[in-house]
C-alpha cells in the first residue's frame, strides 16, 4: 500500500497581514489558546501517519525550529519542580519517532517556489503540503482533515486537493477548481485557477490548505513561469499535473478557520477556548455575560 511519509510545511512568509504581532516572531507561533499554530498542522500530519516533518523556512523563523526541538534546560527545571503534567505537554510536542528538517527558501518566490525547495527531502514519493494558515479541524470524535485525506490516497493514490465550497465573493482569494463528481466526497478534477476573478470563476470550489501530491508535480512547477507578483504558484504546477495524471479534489469533514487573516483566527481562538478542556466551562460563562 502507498503510504505519505512527509509533509511539507511552508513557513518562510512574512505575516504582514498580522503586523505588528509578526514584527519579530514568526506568524507561525501566534497560538490559538495555549497551541502555536503550526502545532495544531504538525499534530495533525503526525494524526494521519506521517512522521517526516520537512519546514521550508526563511530569517526570522528560528523559533520554529526550537519550538520541535528538546528544551533541556525547561525540562529539568520542571522535573525538578515536579511539574509532570507541564512536562508531559512539553515533551509530547515531539515525539520521539517524528523527524523534523528544515529547509530555507531564500527568497519569497511563492507557495510553488516554497514546495520546490523540499523535492529532495520527499524521497520521490507523494508528499503531503500543509498551510499553517489553515487550521483544520475535524468532526467531533472524527478523524483530522489530512488523515481523511491519506485514507482517500491509500484508495486512488493520486494527488488530492482538500476543497469546501465558498461564497462567489470569496473565490478571489483561492485556487477554485472545477470537475466531474467521482466517489462521495471527490471531485475528478479537470480545471484549477488561482484567485479568479468571480466573473471567470469555474466554479466555487475552493481549494483549502491540505494537499496530497504525487512527486510528478516537480517538473511540472519548474515548467511554470512566475505569475502575478513574479511568484511561482502551486495552482499552476497542480493545472500542468491535471494534463498527466488524475487528480482529485476531496470535500472534507470539518471545518477551516483561515488563521491568516485577524477575523479567522479570532473566531478560532474563540471556537477552541471554548472546547478546550481547561478554560471551556468558565471561558463559555464569561461570554454569556457579556453585553454585546
Ligand atoms: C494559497 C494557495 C491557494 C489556496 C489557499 C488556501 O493562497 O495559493 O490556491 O486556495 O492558499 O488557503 P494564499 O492563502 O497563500 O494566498
Amino acid at each position: 500500500m502507498k503510504r505519505i511519509n512527509t509533509a511539507v510545511f511552508p513557513v518562510a512568509g512574512m505575516g504582514t497581514r498580522f503586523l505588528p504581532a509578526t514584527k519579530a516572531s514568526p506568524k507561525e507561533m501566534m497560538p490559538v489558546v495555549d497551541k502555536p499554530l503550526i502545532q495544531y498542522c504538525v499534530e495533525e500530519a503526525y494524526e494521519a501517519g506521517i512522521r517526516h516533518m520537512v519546514f521550508v523556512t526563511g530569517r526570522h523563523k528560528r523559533a520554529i525550529e526550537d519550538h520541535f526541538d528538546t528544551a533541556f534546560e525547561l525540562e529539568t527545571e520542571l522535573e525538578t519542580q515536579h511539574k509532570h503534567a507541564l512536562l508531559e505537554t512539553v515533551r509530547a510536542i515531539q515525539p520521539p519517532d517524528m523527524d523534523c528538517t528544515y529547509v530555507r527558501q531564500p527568497r519569497a518566490l511563492g507557495l510553488g517556489h516554497a514546495v520546490l525547495c523540499a523535492e529532495h527531502l520527499t524521497n520521490k514519493e507523494a508528499f503531503a503540503v500543509i498551510l499553517a494558515d489553515d487550521l483544520m479541524i475535524g468532526e467531533s470524535g472524527g478523524p483530522g482533515v489530512l488523515k481523511q485525506m491519506v485514507t482517500q490516497f491509500e484508495k486512488l493514490g493520486r494527488s488530492i486537493l482538500a476543497v469546501q465550497e465558498v461564497p462567489l465573493e470569496h473565490v478571489k482569494r483561492y485556487g477554485i477548481v472545477a470537475g466531474s463528481p467521482a466517489d462521495s466526497g471527490l471531485t475528478r478534477v479537470s480545471q484549477i485557477v488561482e484567485k479568479p476573478d468571480p466573473k471567470h470563476a469555474p466554479s466555487q470550489l475552493a481549494v483549502a490548505g491540505r494537499y496530497i501530491l504525487t512527486p510528478t508535480v516537480f517538473e511540472q512547477i519548474k515548467l511554470q513561469p512566475r505569475g502575478a507578483g513574479g511568484e511561482i504558484q502551486l495552482t499552476d504546477g497542480i493545472a500542468g499535473l491535471l494534463n498527466l495524471e488524475a487528480v482529485y479534489a476531496y470535500a472534507y469533514q470539518g471545518k477551516r478557520y483561515d488563521c491568516g487573516a485577524k477575523d479567522g483566527f479570532l473566531e478560532a481562538t474563540v471556537e477552541m477556548a471554548l472546547k478546550h478542556p481547561e478554560v471551556g466551562a468558565g471561558f463559555r460563562q464569561y461570554l454569556k455575560q457579556l453585553q454585546l
